[in-house]
């Protein structure tokens, strides 16, 4: 048996593979959104495997695979036996022999890494401590549906230096765009951590303005993700200076977008007159969520699909 192609992290697949994927979701989405059926993944099985809350994820990915035709199946550790000690081994094996593709969202990266390892089906990553590459799938396929290709562009991210940001930082080295990080003291980025080679792409700034300056592109996340609860209340201290407002905006080009991977907490790491104001992109940024899964999962299991469809 050939061993499955797995989406772990951004790096796993190449600037070409990244290309087809965004024309394939275009083709997708203008499909769906004429309500013609596109059913590829006929009779497939998507299992979904949650230790950590969702809803976004949870829904596109089976949304997504219904409207692909095939079927998923929702898993949580509370109610099976991956929260009574079964190692992630043996649940891999049993899993993988009941179902064509797995979805994970858990904490530790070298969790999802196992699971793969016995998996005999492909693994995505829909969240851990370290990434989550499928929102920063969507989110780059919702900066090419607003403003054209990303690379070459310059992109800020203000706040944690959490999963969602060092996905953009790996972004930024697979597709080659620039990235301005600012986060207060002590929460920097670790390369190592991030899962980067070093090409350059990301430069890290004290002052949020100055990473804002010129960018096309601001975002932000929560200041305290999930798994992290029991630091809240430092956290809510130590960003405090880091929520991005209108000022920051303005700095920003004229026609910056703005994204925020969603659930927002208004009046902490935004204010509500950016992420509800002209330049905000968060809604299309969460349904692209949809497109860029059902593209990513036809990929997995079926390979480049040539033609004119492409
Ligand atoms: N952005 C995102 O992954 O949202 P959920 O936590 O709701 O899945
Ligand atoms: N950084 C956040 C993202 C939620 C979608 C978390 O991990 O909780």
């Amino acid at each position: 048996m050939n061993a499955p192609r797995h989406y772990l992290q951004f790096k796993d697949f190449s600037r070409a593979e990244y290309d087809y994927l965004f024309s394939r979701t275009r083709w997708i989405k203008d499909r769906f959104k004429r309500y013609e059926p596109h059913h590829p993944l006929f009779d497939r099985t998507l299992v979904m495997i949650f230790e950590k809350a969702s809803t976004r994820t949870r829904l596109s990915f089976e949304a997504g695979m219904q409207q692909l035709g095939g079927s998923a199946i929702y898993l949580n550790t509370r109610d099976s036996q991956l929260g009574r000690g079964e190692p992630v081994e043996d649940a891999a094996q049993v899993i993988s022999r009941m179902s064509d593709i797995v979805m994970i969202r858990t904490f530790e990266q070298s969790i999802i890494e196992r699971f793969a390892e016995y998996s005999r089906v492909p693994v995505i990553n829909g969240l851990t401590n370290e990434y989550h590459p499928c929102q920063i799938l969507a989110d780059i396929f919702t900066f090419i549906e607003h403003r054209g290709p990303i690379q070459g562009k310059t992109v800020a991210w203000v706040g944690d230096s959490n999963n969602v940001c060092n996905t953009w930082l790996q972004a930024a080295e697979v597709l080659d765009f620039q990235v301005r990080v600012s986060t207060p003291p002590g929460y920097e980025v670790e390369p190592e951590r991030a899962g980067l080679y070093g090409t350059g792409n990301f430069v890290q700034l004290d002052d949020p303005m100055e990473a804002c300056r010129g960018a096309d592109l601001v975002t932000t996340d929560v200041w305290t993700s999930m798994g992290f609860e029991a630091e809240n209340e430092e956290r809510m201290r130590d960003f405090a200076d880091w929520q991005v407002d209108a000022d920051m905006m303005k700095v920003a080009n004229p026609g910056a977008v703005f994204m925020h991977c969603l659930p927002a907490h208004r009046g902490e790491e935004v204010s509500a007159e950016v992420i509800d104001g002209p330049q905000s992109v968060v809604w299309d940024e969460a349904e692209n969520r949809l497109h860029v899964q059902k593209a990513l999962m036809e990929f997995l299991l079926l390979g480049k699909i040539d033609g004119d469809c492409a």
